[in-house]
């Protein structure tokens, strides 16, 4: 039968694509590749697959070389009006859904839901159109197509309405609400958001208080017509629905699929030249003979760096034995800088690590060393020579830090985790674990990490870098994909 589809088996979807453009002041384009998960995944499947990933373009160079047809082969990227761009990333994925899973808001005084977030709710809305659109017309007949994240919660249910014939996954990298704070959106906008995501075949979260999460998110909007099976021991956990709340009912698998580091890479980028300088360089910045507690963020409001620097003070004045011995070296790199509410927190950082290099600094030792700029070579410079690594996030998808400074680590590292990421149901055992919030009890652990005996340390970080690698990016990947042909 002659068919109107497209012609890609595998298709993934993304706010954010695996290459960005940026206009030269001679008016050519430049394109960078980005990494992560998807990208190593999508290579392993390899050239012949068919693949396509349709990404949003995101600054002015992306929809300049949209507009001139550039592109790369094997991906699309959709030009998106910026205004409800911008109101569906930074307004309501960054502010809201991103707020919402990680339980961010104070409560007295936001969030709140009137007018304005209605508007760009309306965006939100559209944006996901557009997507589920373009899928619709690129993908071949029974495709598979793999859709992430929140910024993307209503496409599996538009995308099956327009395609009845696709298999369709959805994959959330971030923590899923509890039902009490889930609550807090408006009734409608939650139903739409778990019938959205309930267009699915399948979904995917990186753990299974996340996934679990869901399911009593999802039961409680609609028990009149959404069904999730009982998540007691059953490891084939699913949803089953329908509109009308009577047979046929629909069912959508529930999966858990936890992405570990991709050791090969990093053990081999971790060891080229600029990686060793850097790792010089830091070296004199700490000073001889000297213990380092490292973290590494973008500064995200969930990573709780501030904390961590708070914790890292009362470490001094607990333990004054350690002033001039040790050093606290964090890179809090840049992150969603159109909103406000992330320049503070950045502000915040800064002035809490200058409070504690006047309060505590001597002419010799600088307490803080704080780095801003991205620098991924400096980051695994940083993992190499950590004694102890904070991982101290008030909430976390998975926190894949956590999993990478034992893959890259010289001689072991302690792991201080906060047992609010995701990571901390693989890597909890071998870790010093914290309450993300109790600042004494993190500077309690990272005393104890500090004077881990070296033997304990290196055996500890073996252990840490086996889980932190049990599912590379590729079979990650893979194993979605494996699930959704069936
Ligand atoms: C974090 C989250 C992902 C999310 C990404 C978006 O890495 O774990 O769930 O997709 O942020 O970041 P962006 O810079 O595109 O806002």
């Amino acid at each position: 039968m002659a068919s109107t589809h497209g012609a890609h088996r595998i298709l993934v979807a993304s706010n954010r694509g695996p290459i960005t453009y940026e206009v030269h002041e001679d008016g050519s384009l430049h394109a960078r590749r980005g990494g992560g998960g998807l990208v190593s995944g999508l290579s392993a499947i390899g050239p012949d697959a068919d693949a396509l990933w349709v990404c949003s373009a995101l600054g002015a160079g992306d929809r300049e070389a949209v507009r001139r047809g550039v592109g790369e082969t094997g991906v699309r990227m959709l030009d998106i009006d910026a205004e409800v761009h911008a109101d569906a990333y930074n307004g309501i994925a960054n502010s809201v859904l991103w707020f919402v899973h990680h339980m961010l808001y104070q409560t007295p005084l936001e969030p709140v839901f009137g007018v304005e977030f209605r508007r760009q709710w309306a965006s939100y809305e559209a944006y996901n159109r557009a997507f589920a659109e373009a899928l619709a017309d690129e993908a071949a007949q029974r495709a598979v197509v793999i859709v992430q994240d929140y910024h993307l919660c209503l496409v599996p249910g538009m995308l099956r309405e327009l395609r009845p014939d696709l298999r369709i996954g959805h994959f959330s990298h971030t923590p899923w609400a509890p039902e009490e704070y889930f609550r807090m959106l408006p009734d409608d906008i939650r139903a739409q958001l778990v019938w959205g995501m309930l267009g699915a075949d399948r979904l995917g979260f990186l753990t299974w208080r996340w996934a679990s999460a869901f399911m009593r998110c999802a039961g409680e909007v609609d028990r009149e017509r959404i069904f999730p099976t009982s998540p007691s021991g059953d490891p084939r956990r699913s949803v089953e629905h329908s509109p009308t709340g009577r047979p046929p009912l629909r069912t959508t698998q529930i999966g858990v699929h936890g992405l570990g580091a991709d050791a090969e890479f990093l053990r081999a980028r971790s060891h080229e030249s600029d990686v060793d300088q850097r790792m010089a360089v830091l070296r004199a910045e700490i000073g001889e003979g000297r213990k380092a507690i490292v973290r590494v963020d973008r500064t995200e409001l969930s990573k709780n760096i501030v904390r961590g620097l708070l914790a890292y003070r009362q470490l001094l004045e607990d333990h004054p034995e350690w002033r001039e011995r040790v050093v606290h070296v964090a890179f809090a790199y840049p992150s969603r800088q159109d909103l406000a509410v992330y320049r503070d927190y950045t502000a915040e950082v800064q002035r809490a690590a200058d409070d504690i290099n006047s309060q505590y600094g001597t002419p010799g030792w600088t307490p803080v060393i704080l780095h801003v700029k991205d620098d991924f070579a400096r980051s695994l410079a940083a993992y190499r020579l950590a004694d102890v690594a904070l991982v101290n996030p008030i909430r976390d998808g998975m926190n894949l830090v956590a999993k990478e400074v034992p893959v890259v680590s010289d001689e072991g590292c302690a792991l201080v985790l906060s047992r609010e990421a995701g990571a901390y149901e693989e890597l909890g055992e071998d870790a010093v674990v914290v309450n993300p919030y109790d600042v004494i009890g993190t500077a309690r652990a990272l005393h104890e990490a500090l004077s881990m005996p070296l033997g304990e340390r290196a055996e500890r970080t073996k252990r840490l870098a086996a889980a932190a690698t049990a599912l590379p990016p590729a079979q990650w990947f893979l194993e979605q994909l494996r699930e959704l042909e069936v």
